[in-house]
């Protein structure tokens, strides 16, 4: 199946990334958000990265007019009638999750695929919600941020996963330039099951006093050469979704080593997310 037609339920910080490298592979794309202004605020940010591209002049205006043409906004779920694939990009709750599933189900043609952007939540876990002849074209297709940068796509096969539907999501992959890595449908998946341990560790360090959050991320971004380090990661992540995913891997691993900090769960409950808010373990001036 040629994917040509996407919709992303969920226009957020993933969401409007996922929306934006497809319709810049030239998709068609609808961005889903119920609440309308979400999903034009979704568009904006859209329209705002290409503009940065235009005038660093890594994109033709001409070029970055025609991807977001290709880009709607719809807040009812009847706008996936002829959707080819389904990419949910929603909050990180599989109540909220699995009730988008079985309402875009009931609506989307039987042939579309559909696929979750969780980034630790069981895919079968997650397909249960749909009727049991989708199964077999429901999948994990987890992007990471920013998603027009980071070239992997982690693909999920649940136990009904098809062949023929790994095929369509490694083809789609592919047209957006992103590399595949297929992984088992276990807690964290592969790249937040190594993710996680290392940012909470960082976190319990600064718990600790080992060091300041400053000198933790330097020496990861120097001693280590990573591009952040992991304190500013978890900041960029968000604090409530690194906590989210830790609490997944934690009750679904039952290990110590996945349990997450208390230092986390107290800036969360504070309501101190990371960037989005403006403090996390560093603060963003507005
Ligand atoms: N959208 C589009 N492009 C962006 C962008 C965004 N949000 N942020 C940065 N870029 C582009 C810039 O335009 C620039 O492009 P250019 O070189 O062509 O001009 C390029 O990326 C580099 O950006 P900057 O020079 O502004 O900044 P940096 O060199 O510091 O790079 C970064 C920024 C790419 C975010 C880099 O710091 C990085 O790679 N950080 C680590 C990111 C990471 O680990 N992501 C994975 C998180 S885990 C995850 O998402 C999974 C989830 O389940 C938790």
């Amino acid at each position: 199946m040629t994917i040509e037609r996407v919709f992303v339920a969920g226009a957020g910080l993933m969401g409007h990334g996922i929306g934006q490298v497809h319709a810049a592979a030239g998709k068609r794309v609808v961005l889903y958000e119920p609440d309308h202004a979400r999903a034009t605020a979704g568009r904006d940010r859209i329209a705002g990265s290409l503009a940065r591209s235009v005038a660093k002049g890594r994109l033709d205006q001409s070029a970055a007019e025609a991807i977001l043409e290709r880009i709607s906004t719809a807040d009812d779920p009847a706008a996936v009638a002829d959707a080819d694939l389904i990419v949910e990009a929603v909050f990180e709750d599989p109540a909220v999750k699995t009730a988008l599933f079985a309402t875009l189900d009931r609506l989307a043609p039987p042939a579309a695929i559909f696929a979750s952007n969780t980034s630790s939540i069981s895919i079968d876990r997650l397909a249960a919600a749909v009727a049991e002849d989708r199964r077999s074209r429901f999948v994990g297709m987890h992007f990471f941020s920013p998603v027009p940068v980071m070239p992997l796509v982690e693909l999920i096969r649940g136990s009904a996963t098809s062949e023929a539907t790994e095929a369509a999501i490694r083809a789609d992959a592919d047209a957006l330039g992103k590399q595949v890595i297929v992984s088992a449908d276990r807690p964290g998946f592969i790249v937040n099951r190594i993710l996680m341990p290392f940012l909470a560790e960082a976190i319990r360090a600064l718990e600790e006093g080992i060091g300041t959050a400053d000198d933790i991320d330097t020496g990861a971004r120097i001693g280590l050469n990573h591009p952040m380090g992991p304190l500013e990661l978890a900041d960029f992540i968000g604090l409530d979704v690194c906590l989210n995913v830790m609490r997944v891997l934690y009750e679904g691993l039952g290990d110590e080593r996945f349990r997450p900090p208390a230092l986390l769960e107290s800036l969360v409950a504070d309501g101190h997310l990371g960037q989005k808010t403006g403090r996390g373990f560093h603060t963003y001036p507005r």
